[in-house]
């Protein structure tokens, strides 16, 4: 395989809303990230994926773009932005900016100009289709609830929405949309971005005819996603934007991709045929859902996890590039989820975050867990400013007549709030996040768990991280070497392998909160073991059979 920068980095994303306001209007800012800069240097990260900051009238925070080449008011100026991208490329950071195409914002003047006539130049941007005997033309659901498609009185026809009605999905049928993309990227990439995170993008091919879905128990609308996901000419278009907008740039890309299995991330990310760099799926942060979906509840089985991990960590062994992910803006809180928030936290984030960084791929730590945020719990719906969250809330509790509480239950276990609340910079009013009143409010637990706490202790969270992320630096392993797995079958214990040349890591992680221990395969006893990283002082020693304590995570670097 071959050698990139992007295989090497371990990649940051900043969610610009919650992160660091500079002007006291309750909102995170570039001026803010500016103002922060050093403290992601010092945590030692190489990119920075900023979540959208494009001009957006906020139906989804900035995932709805009015306008692809200015900045939001609320974030500043194109000037405060070129000044962001040089400050971190003065310092040895890389930027990584989003890229929102499967939609736009209703706002846009694309969208504008398209709905004002079926013969606009523009009516092809978009996906227009008349109705069905007097209602929608198929039975899809948007994601935010509701059908996917919206009336639109002026021409008397419908258009596509897989997300909110303000987020109206283009046309990628159209070439003249298709180069209008391709030149907006090209305004950023000779700027000098480093790459893409690609926002949904492999909803961007849809089945001719826009079937109806299945929909056996007669529901009024139902997931449309098997028409639109990994879609007929989705990899003539990666490999076409790839050709027209990437090229000649030194840039990585990431696709956001719902819905991939690993056999199609193969096909994506393949380097010989020119698509993207890596995919983040879906499939270990859908293991805690039902049948029904997200907020149907379901507690996560270790050894699922195990599995799925192990099904894409050899999957892409020797074709494609993974990404390792518990956490990003869309996710619960990778602490609260999988580990224990309360008499654990600094233990189980620091072996979650270890189980992760030990892996083959490029590791992303979303803003504030590498200092143990978690979950929130909101006594009031009202305080959930989630466009998801509160749709959902609504169909559920006022439309299907649903117990207020229990749904309340799952937005506190699955909401995407939980990791929009502003982050805890220190212990001062609203964590030190704003001076005036947050779009959100702070989770209340600031006052313990914040970044000046956690850089002063050297035993930290933060400190930990700092270390995972230095090693990977110096590992050539950790970045190469072949994974295994052992004990699949065990429902507490988590442990691989990672093996180059003569050299094995050994990574035991305790995914419970009781003790447990390891027994050492044969081949493995009276090898010469150094202790590379651990969650616990002192670490255990090396022998047959070692002792875990709660949420242990231990990395032994192994000569063969
Ligand atoms: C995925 C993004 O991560 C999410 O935040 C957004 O709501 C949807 N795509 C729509 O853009």
């Amino acid at each position: 395989m071959k050698k990139h920068w992007w295989k090497e980095s371990v990649i940051y994303q900043i969610y610009p809303r919650s992160f660091k306001d500079s002007n006291g209007d309750g909102i995170g800012d570039i001026p803010g990230i500016i103002s922060k800069l050093d403290y992601l240097k010092e945590l030692g990260i190489d990119v920075v994926w900023l979540s959208p900051v494009y001009k957006s009238p906020n139906d989804d925070n900035g995932y709805d773009i009015s306008d692809y080449q200015n900045i939001m008011d609320d974030f500043g100026t194109m000037k405060d932005w070129e000044l962001l991208l040089k400050e971190m490329h003065d310092r040895g950071l890389k930027l990584i900016m989003d890229l929102v195409v499967n939609h736009s914002s209703d706002e846009h003047h694309w969208f504008m100009e398209s709905k004002r006539s079926k013969d606009n130049p523009y009516r092809d941007y978009y996906i227009w289709r008349p109705g069905k005997d007097g209602k929608e033309p198929n039975n899809w659901k948007s994601t935010f609830s509701g059908s996917a498609w919206q009336y639109d009185e002026n021409t008397e026809e419908y258009y596509l929405h897989i997300f909110s009605k303000k987020q109206p999905d283009l046309n990628w049928e159209n070439p003249k949309l298709r180069q209008e993309v391709y030149d907006m990227m090209r305004f950023w990439l000779d700027k000098g971005i480093d790459g893409f995170r690609m926002d949904v993008i492999n909803f961007i091919s849809k089945v001719d005819g826009l079937p109806d879905a299945p929909n056996p128990e007669g529901k009024k609308y139902v997931s449309g996603s098997r028409y639109f996901m990994n879609g007929p000419r989705i990899h003539d278009y990666l490999q076409e934007m790839h050709r027209e907008a990437l090229a000649d740039y030194d840039v990585m890309t990431v696709g956001e991709m719902p819905g991939v299995n690993v056999e199609q991330a193969k096909l994506y990310t393949d380097e010989s045929r020119n698509e993207v760099n890596m995919v983040f799926q879906f499939e270990h942060v859908d293991l805690d859902s039902g049948p029904g979906g997200k907020w149907d509840l379901k507690p996560l089985q270790l050894t699922d996890l195990k599995k799925n991990f192990t099904k894409w960590q050899m999957g892409l062994e020797d074709i494609g590039w993974n990404s390792l992910y518990l956490n990003n803006h869309d996710q619960p809180r990778m602490v609260s989820r999988f580990g224990n928030d309360k008499q654990y936290r600094v233990e189980s984030a620091k072996m979650l975050a270890t189980f992760l960084h030990m892996l083959k791929g490029t590791p992303y730590v979303y803003q504030g867990e590498e200092i143990g945020m978690t979950n929130v719990r909101f006594d009031s719906i009202d305080d959930y400013k989630d466009i998801e969250t509160l749709n959902m809330y609504d169909e559920k509790v006022n439309q299907q007549g649903e117990v207020p509480a229990k749904v309340m239950e799952s937005i506190y276990v699955k909401g995407r709030d939980n990791a929009r609340t502003p982050f805890q910079w220190d212990d001062s009013e609203h964590g030190g996040f704003t001076t005036g009143t947050p779009w959100i409010q702070v989770n209340p637990n600031y006052p313990q768990i914040n970044a000046r706490q956690a850089v002063a202790d050297e035993n930290s969270i933060y400190h930990y991280y700092r270390k995972l992320i230095q090693l990977r630096k110096e590992q050539q392993i950790i970045v190469h070497g072949r994974y295994d797995i052992l004990l699949p079958e065990d429902e507490n214990i988590y442990v691989y392998t990672r093996t180059l040349g003569s050299q094995k890591l050994l990574v035991i992680l305790n995914f419970t909160g009781e003790e447990q221990s390891f027994t050492l395969p044969a081949d493995l006893q009276d090898k010469k073991s150094d202790v590379l990283v651990s969650n616990y002082e002192p670490a255990p020693e090396y022998v047959s059979s070692i002792p875990l304590r709660q949420y242990e995570a231990i990395v032994y670097l192994l000569e063969l």
